[in-house]
């Protein structure tokens, strides 16, 4: 199995490390286009390997026909954002490097399946999507499993248990409107609800939503990676090893949740095809219409797009 990461900066490289780590391909080559850096940071990563006991190859390089025989091609290229900026004001700068990477992707890796991380991210999913022309199984944005785990380790903070016993989804886009669903959250299947109050749950929600934008204002210079990175890996996981997981993943609806044509996260079986399966769960009305809002902000940002 191959894996491919386009983008050798903080996610790109973050991406490789747990890729590694998690031993999920045999070879895993890191792009960029600035001389020297992919090689640099795959040089770094890779000499982690007699630690892990990783036997795989890993790579870095300028030459992006090294892209043949990915069965996974994630897209970290793109400018991150600083203190006051949106993910929304990356769009034009960000779109225009989504869109050559997509191209190169189209021409050397035709069948394989990509997963978009750079920002704005509903809406540069949707520019690979159109740039490379794949089916809509091949192309997935990761922010919900990012987001969710925000929401998931705030829960456990808040109550003082251990996190892996936090299951919670935060659907919708990836950006302030995004929907942490507070109905399904559980610990260890006992709904939030019963275990803390209605404000410390709000608490909860806003910390969720604004989750990245902390972290920006403490960095100052870019934003998250680790968790990110990670994030990604897990998707990347699921496809390449037929895990089947349940990701929520950036996807193009075509009708489910009643939304048409544009890219949100909603729950997905993730396997060796992509995108196997949408789960369309009920959602009560004002859930649904939340929804609806991350909808609209997502089309008002395709409809922004320079020309692909
Ligand atoms: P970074 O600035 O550390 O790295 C970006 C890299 O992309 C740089 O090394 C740059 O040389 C490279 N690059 C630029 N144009 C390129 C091109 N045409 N081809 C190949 N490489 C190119 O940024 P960082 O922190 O790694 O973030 C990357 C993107 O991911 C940003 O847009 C950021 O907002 C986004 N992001 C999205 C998250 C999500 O949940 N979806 C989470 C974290 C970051
Ligand atoms: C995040 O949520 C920057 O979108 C990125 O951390």
């Amino acid at each position: 199995m191959k894996l491919s990461i386009i983008g050798a900066g903080a996610v790109g490289t973050s991406c490789a490390h747990w890729a590694l780590v998690k031993r999920v391909a045999q070879e895993i080559a890191l792009f960029d286009i600035v001389p020297g850096l992919a090689k640099g940071k795959a040089l770094d990563v890779a000499q982690s390997a007699p630690l892990f006991n990783f036997s795989g190859k890993i790579y870095g390089t300028e030459d992006f026909s090294l892209l043949e025989g990915s069965d996974v091609v994630i897209i970290t290229a793109g400018k991150p954002r600083t203190p006051g900026m949106s993910r929304e004001d990356l769009l034009k700068i960000n779109a225009e490097i989504v869109k050559s990477c997509a191209e190169k992707i189209r021409l050397y890796a035709p069948n394989s399946i990509v997963i978009v991380v750079s920002n704005p991210l509903d809406a540069m999913v949707y520019v690979a999507y159109k740039v490379t022309g794949f089916p809509k199984e091949q192309i997935m944005g990761m922010a919900g499993v990012l987001d969710s785990a925000r929401y998931r380790y705030f829960i456990a903070e808040t109550l003082g248990v251990s996190p892996r016993d936090v299951q919670a989804l935060v659907m919708g886009v990836h950006g302030d409107l995004m929907l942490p669903l507070i109905r399904l959250a559980n610990v260890a299947g006992i709904p939030i609800t019963e275990l803390l109050s209605r404000d410390k749950i709000e608490e909860i929600v806003i910390k969720t939503k604004y989750g990245g934008g902390e972290i920006v204002n403490l960095l100052k210079t870019g934003s998250a990676f680790t968790t990110p990175g990670l994030a990604t890996i897990e998707m990347a996981e699921s496809i390449l090893k037929d895990e089947k997981r349940v990701l929520t993943c950036s996807v193009l609806l075509e009708g489910e949740y009643g939304i048409n044509g544009v890219f949100l996260g909603v729950p997905v079986i993730v396997g060796r095809r992509g995108v196997e399966r949408i789960l369309e769960i009920h959602l009560e009305p004002e859930e649904l219409s939340a929804l609806h809002q991350s909808a609209k902000a997502c089309q008002e940002l395709i409809n922004a797009l320079p020309e692909l």
